[in-house]
């Protein structure tokens, strides 16, 4: 179903928190950018992961692109995110950072729709699940056509059908049971499958899955991906999964982001990165992965955490961090502690065709 046609590019995307209401700087002290010039692109069907430890700029990243960020306090400073409605060969796509809000809506939800970690952030407690899923037909595009159909019996009845089906799709062997559950009646991996299919519903172009299984059980996180992944496949939608466990990268996704520190720092096809990972951060969170059970001792772990943005240096973020660093020429160390290095596209990847990028000094090395 992945096919090369863009449906999200986020191009050199900025966030800064300390703004007031009016969009000043608050107290007239510099706000601090937490995310520096993002950016990655996600085709048509693609599942795509953005990876990185806690405070990296994952979060902001995703609220970004749809414009959720806390207000007042946080602002895009700088950058693009196109999105590609493609309702019409040939349609231009649409800055979500700049169209009017009312126009950001209408893409929220139902052509972009979010997962968050806590299913039950997502959902009423007090009322049923079925009731939770037709409310997703009244506010997407979709329902106000078939809301002129006569006869809101029937139409829910409709609804109810196709609900079922998904349902079934999630793994649900009686759907019933589920539709007529209140949230807490239900598991915290049978809420996530749910918000799944709440997320589907209006058939969006893209699912954006902000660490959907990080607050579940290790026993159900899996299962839950495998829905995600299934489901998302079928309906040809686009995934967006931001993770911290690069088991899970590979694992599940096509292609992958790895951000550090604000920015991105490694992106390519999951193979080329997994086979061949040029940065060290990236090396890194692979060198965490277990493989199986018996090499649980020997993981290692990057000594130190991610810097808090007001913290941040000149030149490579990682440096403090960086054994490749601390082992190179006295050139290459001095070039890591005060520039910047553009992302360098690398030659001899596995993939054919797939662009593989990495933002290091010492990758010629
Ligand atoms: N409301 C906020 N006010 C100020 N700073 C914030 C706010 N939210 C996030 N930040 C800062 O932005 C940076 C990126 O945070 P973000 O939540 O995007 O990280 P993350 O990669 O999603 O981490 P996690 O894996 O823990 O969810 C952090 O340094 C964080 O302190
Ligand atoms: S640029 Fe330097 S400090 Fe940064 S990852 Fe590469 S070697 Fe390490
Ligand atoms: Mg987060």
């Amino acid at each position: 179903m992945c096919s090369s046609s863009p449906v999200l590019q986020v191009r050199n995307l900025s966030v800064a928190f300390g703004f007031d209401k009016k969009g000043q700087p608050r107290d007239g002290i510099k706000p601090l950018q937490v995310t520096d010039r993002v950016s990655f692109e996600i085709n048509e069907g693609e599942f795509f992961a953005l990876v990185g430890e806690s405070g990296c700029g994952k979060s902001v990243t995703a609220m970004g692109i749809l414009r959720l960020l806390p207000w007042p306090g946080a602002q895009i400073v700088e950058g693009t995110v196109l999105y590609y409605a493609g309702k019409k060969p040939d349609d231009a796509p649409v800055d979500l950072a700049k169209i009017p809000l009312a126009e950001l809506q209408k893409v929220r939800g139902s052509e972009i729709a979010c997962i968050f970690q806590e299913p039950m952030q997502a959902l009423n407690p007090v009322v049923t699940i079925k009731k939770q899923l037709l409310e997703v037909f009244k506010f997407s595009g979709r329902n106000e056509r078939e809301v002129q159909i006569p006869g809101q019996a029937r139409n829910d009845e409709n609804h109810i059908t196709a609900i079922r089906e998904m349902l079934l799709q999630a793994g649900f062997k009686d759907p019933d049971r589920v539709l007529d559950s209140y949230p807490h009646e239900l598991s915290g991996g049978m809420l996530q499958r749910v918000c799944i299919v709440m997320a589907l519903l209006p058939k969006p172009k893209l699912i954006i899955a902000d660490e959907p299984t990080t607050a579940l059980d290790v026993t159900v996180q899996a299962q839950v991906l495998a829905v995600l992944k299934d489901m998302a496949e079928k309906t040809g939608t686009a995934v967006l999964l931001i993770t911290h466990n690069m088991g899970i990268v590979s694992q599940y996704a096509d292609r992958v982001a790895v951000m550090y520190a604000g920015r991105i720092v490694e992106c390519g096809a999951v193979r080329d990165v997994i086979d061949n990972p040029m940065h060290p951060y990236t090396q890194g969170l692979l060198a965490a992965i277990p493989e199986n059970h018996s090499d649980m001792r020997n993981l290692r772990s990057i000594p130190g955490s991610v810097p808090h943005p007001k913290d941040f240096v000149k030149g490579c973020r990682f440096a403090d961090r960086c054994e490749k660093c601390m082992q190179a020429s006295a050139e290459i160390q001095a070039k890591c502690r005060s520039e910047e290095l553009p992302p360098q596209r690398l030659a001899g990847t596995a993939n054919a065709g797939e662009e593989h990028f990495a933002c290091c000094f010492a990758i010629k090395e």
